[in-house]
């Protein structure tokens, strides 16, 4: 088996830091020309781009507010001028926003979450799909969370933005089916980046973290930027219309390998 993506063009937003950058390095370094999407701080996409040319890969960066969805076809265009058609949308561009409860948080900081990352998504994927079903190839993969299925506290319009997605993703599927399209959606459990760094950082916070992890530990970048690689990849050619996870059996209910 062979991972080869020699001569497909990928766009990975939120492609400059943490999660996305990674699936950035891992689909250039299989072969993949990739465009880096960044929202506004050009210092992370240089750098990606950096660590991806001296890896021998070749990548540029696009800066663009996915929740806008005029940027977002400024995006698309420039990717068309720049690199060509697209292959493979991953949508990694997302934010988790200040935890408040629901009753207390801020309306217009609510919906900015919902914004980037639904939003953010639909117009992405709006954009890539009507080329991809015109050339009736391409693949689009959505990051979403085990916060797809699992409730969290302080979290509200994450959580229902992650749940919207997974959803949108069967849809999405459904409809490019027909054209050779795959849409699928990769669910991370807890890995170890800035968004959650406040509680990998603090010692008293990690073991309650843990506790809720079977495998025992975080997740690393890289774990989670190879399996999209390989499912984007003709390796994953049969997946469609569903989310994987790799959540370290955070969905396990862990709290059950006792009593119930
Ligand atoms: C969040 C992380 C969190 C993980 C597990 C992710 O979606 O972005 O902050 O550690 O879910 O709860």
């Amino acid at each position: 088996m062979k991972i080869a993506l020699d001569g497909k063009i990928a766009l990975v937003t939120g492609g400059s830091t943490g999660i996305g950058r990674g699936i950035a390095e891992s689909l250039a370094a299989s072969g993949a020309s990739v465009a880096i999407g960044y929202l506004s701080d050009r210092a992370p996409a240089d750098a990606t781009l950096a660590a991806i040319a001296a890896a021998g890969g070749r990548a540029i960066a696009l800066k663009g507010d996915v929740a806008d969805e005029a940027a977002v076809r400024a995006m698309f265009e420039q990717l068309d001028a720049l690199l060509g058609p697209i292959d493979i949308l991953v949508n990694c561009a997302g934010i988790d926003g200040r935890a408040a409860l629901s009753w207390e948080a801020e309306p217009a900081a609510w919906k900015n979450v919902v914004a980037v990352n639904l939003f953010g998504s639909f117009h992405c994927a709006h954009q890539a799909l009507a080329r991809m079903t015109a050339r009736r190839r391409g693949v689009v993969l959505n990051i979403t969370s085990v916060h797809e299925t699992i409730a969290w506290s302080g979290y509200s319009a994450y959580t229902a933005s992650k749940a919207a997605v997974s959803m949108l993703t069967k849809t999405l599927a459904q409809e490019s089916a027909p054209f050779g399209v795959r849409v699928l959606a990769l669910a991370p459990g807890a890995i170890q980046t800035a968004i959650n760094q406040a509680v990998w950082s603090d010692p008293a916070a990690l073991p309650d973290l843990l506790q809720k992890i079977p495998l025992g530990r975080m997740g690393q970048v890289k774990e989670i930027a190879d399996l999209v690689t390989v499912l984007v990849s003709d390796v994953g050619s049969y997946v469609t219309g569903t989310t994987v996870f790799a959540d370290g059996g955070m969905t396990d209910y862990p709290d059950f390998a006792h009593g119930g």
